[in-house]
């Protein structure tokens, strides 16, 4: 049976359902907030587009946050598919003739059976990135496994720090803030997707800056620094129960989409078992330190770096609007 015949067979997306996946894929995680996602629904077909007007150039000239954040998204849609009961198949389509169309993914017919990301679906909304102290608590061994296993599954690493390479990490991003504030560009991205009005559907608003340890570690983004007469609250951090960075073996668009997948399904696999997260990128950000991030006992090409713990109480962020992000 040729692929035209079958899809006229599949039965095509209801507005519900249009609507429970459309929203489910733009409550992901992306780089400040900024959404740089766009979909266009056909019949059961679902392009998958970057929506470059939100890239962030000073600090992502190459679009790979942007492409990691459209990644988490594409995860999103997966998990959301699995929950309506329909089978998904997904192609990563990043070409030079189509820069901006990143993928598809096409529902099949109803499935009986439950697919075993269907019960990953409430987590979506669950999952709050924390910039907070974590409960001085540590995770089992055997859920940071499962964690390395999700990164795996969708063709990434995720490598649990030491306290060796947990020190190394720690001044990298001390030093990175100190080259941000420095970086064209920076203070601009900063102050344009932070602390914006209160009726603003994107960026980080005030309320999730979290807050700094009095110590200095771990090394947070200071969101307030762009913002005068904004002071971040000091707070005592216990040692992060965890620190690990997410990579790929190789660093192009299709890389950066299987590390977005592998983000976000690390995230929401984390979110079922308790667990929070937030970032420490600021290396990332300065393509010259990231691309000489280098330790002995840690290899790859880092994607991002994430501390992981139990946390008490999340603040959400704002998302936009289903209807805005259809083509
Ligand atoms: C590619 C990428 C890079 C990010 N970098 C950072 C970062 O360096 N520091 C940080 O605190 N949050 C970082 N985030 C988290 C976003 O700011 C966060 O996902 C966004 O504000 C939406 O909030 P939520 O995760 O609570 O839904 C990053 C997220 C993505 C997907």
């Amino acid at each position: 049976m040729t692929p035209t015949k079958q899809s006229q067979r599949v039965a095509a997306l209801t507005d519900r359902e249009t609507q429970t996946l459309i929203s489910a894929a733009g409550a992901a995680p992306s780089v400040f907030n900024t959404q740089p996602w766009a979909f266009r629904v056909k019949d059961a077909s679902i392009d998958v587009f970057a929506d470059t007007s939100r890239e962030l150039r000073a600090i992502d000239p190459d679009g790979r946050q942007l492409a990691i954040s459209c990644g988490a998204a594409l995860l999103n849609l997966r998990v959301a598919a699995a929950r309506l009961g329909r089978t998904s198949v997904v192609r990563l389509l990043p070409s030079d003739a189509k820069p901006t169309l990143l993928a598809n993914v096409t529902l099949g017919e109803y499935d009986a059976a439950i697919h075993p990301d269907a019960p990953l679906y409430p987590t979506i909304r669950r999952r709050h990135t924390h910039r907070r102290p974590f409960q001085a608590r540590l995770v089992p061994g055997a859920t940071l496994a499962e964690l390395v296993g999700c990164a795996v599954s969708e063709h990434a690493s995720l490598t649990v720090l030491g306290t060796d390479e947990r020190r190394w990490l720690f001044e990298l991003v001390s030093f990175s803030e100190v080259v941000l504030a420095e970086q064209p560009g920076y203070e601009e991205t900063m102050s344009e997707w932070t602390a914006g009005s209160v009726t603003r559907r994107d960026g980080i608003p005030a309320s999730s800056f979290g807050t700094l340890p009095f110590t200095g570690q771990p090394p947070m983004r200071d969101f307030s620094q762009a913002h005068p007469g904004w002071e971040a609250k000091l707070q005592c951090y216990p040692k992060d129960p965890a620190i690990a960075i997410l990579s790929t073996t190789d660093d192009n668009p299709v890389s950066w989409l299987h590390a977005g997948q592998a983000l976000q399904r690390v995230l929401l696999v984390a979110c079922a078992r308790g667990l929070a997260a937030s970032f420490l990128n600021q290396p990332l950000d300065v393509p010259e330190i990231r691309r000489d991030m280098k330790h002995p006992g840690w290899h790859g090409i880092p994607q991002m770096i994430i501390r992981l713990g139990y946390a008490r109480g999340d603040v959400s962020t704002p998302r936009r609007l289903v209807t805005d992000l259809m083509r």
